[in-house]
């Protein structure tokens, strides 16, 4: 980070341009409930390692955070399995939409990440073979990683999805028929829609993910979440896949590990320095949100806080 720069002055200065352009996205129809999401509602907020935080516009709104918990997800079934996991998952960037089959099929139903959906539908395998209560043990360990101790699931959001789930039910029975599912495609499904459903606010979520900048240690508490090199792990992954066929490009214009989802959230992750969480609704083409993107690009561009 350039440190002659006013981080929170550059935050508040392209909160207002974004806000005020032209929104190129579209909501995601696919989750009816997720169309009624008012697009008008933009929020960022930035928490740093020095225990700084800064909020704009919606930072304290909750939304539905869907792929972004499945790094959460990831990091609790890690937890689980250790290096086991990587049997059951790979670890290399799909190229594809976060949907899709294609590659499922050729390769043996061992998806290529954990943040592509047939890859976290074998997480949520995981976490249901392993926990006894999954659906409250994995709210509570969420919880135990935040400040705040009211995030929810809705079940509003997960029937909505639910109801209209064919493309993860065919992902998710394609996977069982290889043997890489343990439980009933349904069990695993709901559970899976359960999990997409959390709601958290910018703010929340940019406390939350610091751990992944600060080593692996939660910076208030200083419980360890992850070593040091799990750490790396989990932030060399949402370089590499947090973007499904849009990684290469986050990289080249934002430059950090992140994750998106189709509520519109992204957080992005400087280690060593700052977590960083934006809402905008909309989403692009390929499923992430328009303004996320666009104000992630101009803020490490102005901070000159790429990793690279
Ligand atoms: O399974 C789905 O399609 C959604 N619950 C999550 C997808 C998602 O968030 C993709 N991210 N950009």
């Amino acid at each position: 980070m350039n440190t002659n720069v006013d981080v929170n002055e550059i935050v508040q200065n392209l909160y207002e341009q974004i806000k005020n352009s032209e929104d190129k996205g579209s909501l995601a129809s696919y989750i009816p409930e997720l169309e009624n999401v008012d697009s008008a509602l933009f929020g960022v907020h930035i928490s740093t390692i020095d225990n700084s935080n800064f909020g704009v516009g919606n930072c304290y709104d909750k939304f539905s955070i869907q792929s972004i918990v499945k790094v959460l997800s990831l990091i609790m079934a890690y937890d689980l399995l250790g290096e086991e996991l990587w049997t059951r998952v790979k670890v290399e960037p799909s190229g594809t939409p976060f949907n899709s089959l294609i590659q499922l099929e050729v390769e043996n139903g061992i998806p290529r990440n954990p943040f592509i959906n047939a890859g976290a539908l074998v997480i949520a395998d995981v976490l249901l073979s392993n926990l006894k209560n999954p659906k409250e043990d994995f709210l509570n360990f969420v919880r135990n990683l935040s400040d705040s101790k009211d995030i929810t699931y809705s079940s509003k959001i997960a029937s909505s999805e639910k109801e209209f789930g064919y493309r993860n039910a065919a992902l998710c029975n394609l996977i069982k028929s290889f043997g890489n599912i343990e439980n009933e495609p349904s069990d695993v499904l709901d559970f899976y829609y359960d999990l997409c459903s959390l709601e958290m606010s910018c703010e929340e979520l940019s406390n939350l993910f610091l751990f992944l900048a600060n080593d692996g240690f939660t910076l208030t508490e200083r419980k360890q979440i992850l070593t040091r090199s799990q750490t790396k792990r989990i932030n060399a992954l949402m370089q590499t896949c947090g973007f499904y066929d849009e990684s290469g490009d986050f990289a080249f214009k934002v430059g950090l590990p992140g994750k998106s989802g189709v509520g519109g959230g992204i957080v992005a992750v400087h280690p060593k320095q700052y977590a960083i969480a934006v809402w905008s609704s909309k989403l692009n083409a390929k499923g992430n949100s328009y303004k996320g993107m666009r104000f992630l690009e101009e803020f490490t561009t102005k901070t000159e806080s790429s990793i690279f």
